[in-house]
């Protein structure tokens, strides 16, 4: 079986230590502090939430993801639903249940393993405050069985249409529950500072941040090596350096790479350069038709800017020599391009620096000399 996983949460074995942060997010935790949690997509953030709490005693962790959520009753489901799955024993089902009940919720039992689960009608609109009686519910289980509540991709909270009353309301909550620790983690950088660092904000500062990027390489290559090894594959350092340039040292990329490479090679086999040009072939007719999309949505100018990207990188994007090389005549016009690239998701900026959101996507248009 192929032992690289990605694209979803990795714990146990699948997961390289971070000692640092895991140490620090768990000295947080028990100390009951809240944490912001921010990183790119694929860095790990879930995967260290979810595995840090797993780690600490007489705690559970009540995993409530609201990635695209839409209008409040979404999110009053997708808490609900977080209470039943992480409590299958106690009578949280019904108590959960009674707290919900104005709310008209329809309760189905899945035929094949039993479990219960809560659904809300979508023509009813659900007020704000029910939000609050969730928390308040959850806090006072705690005092039973102490909770982490973690909120994963917290910014998606923005889209809701009264976002703005539904932050108040949270925050008013968990400012008194005290000892009880949320972690809010998210992507989107610019939607999580909104939420943390804009002064009007109901969360302004409220919580602690830590930084997820790559991994520590020194361990994360000797993760890798173990699990070649695993396959009698022996890998050297050189060539994992090399998938660390092609992933941009993003961990789920790492992966991938590393996924792809295990694929389509032998067991007990010495792995070598052309291996690692080979994966990188299996890659690239993986994802060339995304490429290709993506390309076809730009203009002469923004797809210029993009390989003038991804050939001279992303820090002056205004300097003489990108503007040569992208054949464009106004900063203002490389910048207007970027923006759009930015908007298309193909691209991020990160401290004045743009990166490609997708690794690969840099190494191809290299590859593809465009
Ligand atoms: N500690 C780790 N050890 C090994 N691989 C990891 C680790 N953390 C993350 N990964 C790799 O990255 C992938 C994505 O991890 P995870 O879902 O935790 O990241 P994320 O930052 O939450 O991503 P997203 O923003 O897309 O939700 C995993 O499937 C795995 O391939
Ligand atoms: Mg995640």
């Amino acid at each position: 079986m192929n032992p690289f996983k990605y694209g979803q949460i990795v714990t146990d074995l699948d997961f390289c230590p971070r000692p640092q942060l895991e140490k620090e997010l768990k000295g947080h935790i028990i100390s009951g502090q809240n944490v912001l949690i921010e990183g790119e997509r694929r860095t790990g953030k879930s995967s260290l939430i979810i595995k840090t709490a797993k780690e600490i005693k007489n705690f559970r962790t009540v995993y409530i993801d609201i990635n695209q959520i839409k209008t409040v009753n979404n999110l009053i489901g997708r808490i609900t639903n977080s209470l039943i799955s992480m409590d299958k024993e106690s009578h949280l089902f019904e108590k959960l249940v009674k707290v919900v009940s104005s709310l008209r919720p329809s309760i189905s039992i899945d035929s094949l393993t039993g479990s219960p689960s809560i659904s809300f009608s979508t023509n009813q609109t659900m007020p704000p405050q029910s939000v609050e009686n969730l928390l308040e519910f959850i806090y006072l289980e705690h005092s039973n069985r102490k909770n982490i509540i973690v909120f994963d991709e917290f910014q998606d909270i923005l889209n809701l249409k009264d976002y703005k009353s539904i932050i108040v309301i949270m925050r008013s909550r968990i400012q008194f529950h005290s000892g009880m620790p949320y972690i809010f983690s998210g992507s989107v950088r610019k939607n999580m500072d909104k939420i943390f660092y804009d002064p009007d904000s109901p969360f302004f500062k409220s919580a602690i941040k830590l930084e997820i990027g790559a991994l520590e390489k020194k361990i994360f290559r000797k993760y890798i090596k173990k699990k070649f090894l695993s396959g009698k594959k022996i890998i050297d350092t050189s060539l994992i350096d090399s998938i660390f340039i092609n992933s941009g040292e993003k961990p789920g990329d790492v992966q991938e790479f590393c996924n792809a490479l295990w694929s389509i090679t032998e067991y007990n086999t010495t792995i070598k350069q052309d291996n690692i040009d080979n994966a990188l072939k299996v890659i690239f007719s993986r994802e060339k038709e995304f490429f290709e999309h993506t390309i076809s949505l730009l203009t002469g100018h923004q797809l210029r800017c993009l390989t003038a990207l991804a050939n001279l990188g992303g820090k002056s994007i205004q300097s003489g020599r990108f503007l040569e090389y992208s054949g464009i005549i106004h900063a203002s016009s490389a910048k207007k391009a970027v923006t759009r690239l930015a908007n298309l998701k193909i691209i991020y900026e990160y401290k004045k620096e743009y990166h490609f959101n997708s690794p690969f996507f840099r190494t191809w248009l290299i590859h593809k000399n465009y």
